[in-house]
């Protein structure tokens, strides 16, 4: 991989300028106004895939936003990598709280970035990182240094779900063969503690829907004496965790797989500081279920968040006013084995019943996903860990994500793949948020450990 090392270095400015071209297009997948913009990023890397000399180029259109197709076969005897990743972007606002426009992307220095890190919506998730293996790959083609098959998929509706792409894998396989889904769209423990990521939690997602009268009511005239929807939307979700912080909905934990002690400990070995982890929110406590560490609690356990609450009034000044609906959306993450049209029935049920009589409660689910362990007694693995020992002179160490990519499950169900889960972002980078960023750093060493990758697997 010398010669593909050495085109590495001495193109790293153009690639950080093709990424920000790419960066530039507001893919927001979530809404409705950006369809144009969505269409326009696909096709924009379809004609750079065709530009870096891949074949079978190809933007496949769905009931929604389009998938990007690339691949190079060089002959079929060898083994393939699927890369998948997605050029879709969360909403970037609120917009007011970002120190630079989120579609116009700059390089700043941060203290954990001093060589700089790349603001914009999509920095980290997932344009920088997936356009990573677009550059080694190119870099491998360039050095006549590609060691096997590469197909790479990249989708335009992860952050909504993946809906077409489920169906698309599932119409697709033989498209699709490969031996192994390489991602990069999760993150690492540091910059130098590499860590490769080797679980995600799944997601059940709900949307809550609380009635009492049929109209807006004086408070005066009939405060205290019908139920308020508010008031009684907040104590039913109350009710959701007990003081242990263990969620209260029958059934929800009858599936979930408890480490052993073992792996607890070795769990336990990943460099953590709760102090530093505390001082990065502004914090003055860290909170959850007792009996687990922070580490544990964002990864190998369940958990139920209110993600939005509203209804009544919330404009300026006091309108005395008992609202007719409060409504609420609901995230639980999934740890294996719980399943989450499962854990969404169970919800509902529970829901339903501790609603009062006074109140009408609707529950709608969303979209959801399976949580996934990836093996790390396994070559690929195997193959990811000794890229990573190369370029950073350090082993990896395997960490469970508390994030979730719901197509990953069903690649394995559908293709029969495993996937290796090489994220290079940090946990600072402020994915979803305003100011994401991606370093530098992160940038340049994905693109130069993603060939070894490719060399280490190919002579499994
Ligand atoms: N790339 C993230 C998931 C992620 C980030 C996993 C960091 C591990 C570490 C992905 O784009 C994402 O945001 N997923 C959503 C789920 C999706 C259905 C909207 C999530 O985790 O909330
Ligand atoms: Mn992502
Ligand atoms: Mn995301």
């Amino acid at each position: 991989m010398e010669k593909t090392q050495q085109f590495i270095q001495s193109n790293k400015q153009k690639f950080v300028d093709e990424l920000f071209a790419l960066l530039r297009i507001p893919s927001v997948s979530a809404d409705a106004n950006f369809q144009q913009d969505v269409a326009a990023c696909a096709q924009h890397l379809a004609t750079h895939f065709q530009a870096i000399g891949l074949d079978a180029v190809e933007v496949i259109h769905t009931a929604g936003h389009p998938i990007v197709y690339a691949e190079k076969i060089i002959d079929t005897s060898l083994p393939t990598i699927l890369v998948y990743g997605h050029y879709d972007v969360q909403p970037a606002d609120p917009l007011e709280l970002w120190h630079s426009p989120a579609f116009e992307p700059v390089i700043k220095q941060t203290a954990i970035h001093p060589e700089g890190a790349i603001f914009a919506r999509g920095a980290c998730d997932d344009k920088g990182q997936f356009f990573m293996h677009v550059k080694a790959v190119e870099a491998m083609l360039q050095a006549q240094e590609l060691p096997c098959n590469v197909k790479l998929m990249i989708e335009g509706e992860e952050e909504v779900g993946s809906p077409n792409l489920a169906i698309f894998v599932r119409e697709h396989k033989a498209k699709l063969k490969a031996d192994i889904i390489l991602v990069s769209d999760t993150g690492m423990l540091a910059n130098d503690t590499p860590s490769i990521t080797t679980g995600l939690r799944g997601l059940s997602y709900v949307e809550i829907e609380v009635t009492g009268p049929n109209r807006d009511l004086h408070s005066g005239l009939y405060g205290g004496c019908v139920a308020n929807p508010i008031n009684i939307l907040t104590q039913m979700i109350a009710s959701l965790h007990d003081d242990n912080m263990r969620i209260t909905v029958p059934g929800f934990y009858d599936k979930v797989v408890e480490l052993s002690e073992a792996d607890r400990a070795e769990m336990a070995k990943a460099p953590f500081s709760e102090k530093a982890y505390c001082e990065a929110l502004d914090i003055n406590s860290t909170h959850g279920e007792n009996g687990y560490s922070t580490m544990e609690r964002g990864s190998i356990r369940p958990t139920l968040d209110v993600n939005g609450i509203w209804g009544g009034y919330t404009g300026e000044g006091a309108k005395t006013v008992i609202a007719s609906k409060a409504y609420a959306k609901i995230s639980m993450r999934l740890v294996p084995d719980q399943d989450p049209d499962e854990i969404t029935s169970l919800f509902q049920t529970h829901f339903e019943k501790i609603a009062p009589a006074s109140v009408r409660v609707k529950v709608t689910p969303h979209h959801g996903g399976q949580p996934v362990v990836t093996p790390t007694d396994s070559p690929a693995y195997a193959a990811a860990s000794r890229a990573y020992e190369t370029t950073f002179g350090k082993k990896p160490i395997p960490v469970r994500s508390g994030g979730s990519i719901p197509i990953i499950a069903m690649f394995e169900q559908e293709l029969g793949l495993k996937t290796i889960l090489m994220g290079f972002g940090l946990d600072s980078d402020a994915i979803h948020s305003p100011n994401e960023h991606y370093g530098l750093f992160n940038f340049y060493k994905g693109i130069e450990t993603i060939p070894y990758f490719f060399k280490n697997f190919s002579q499994i």
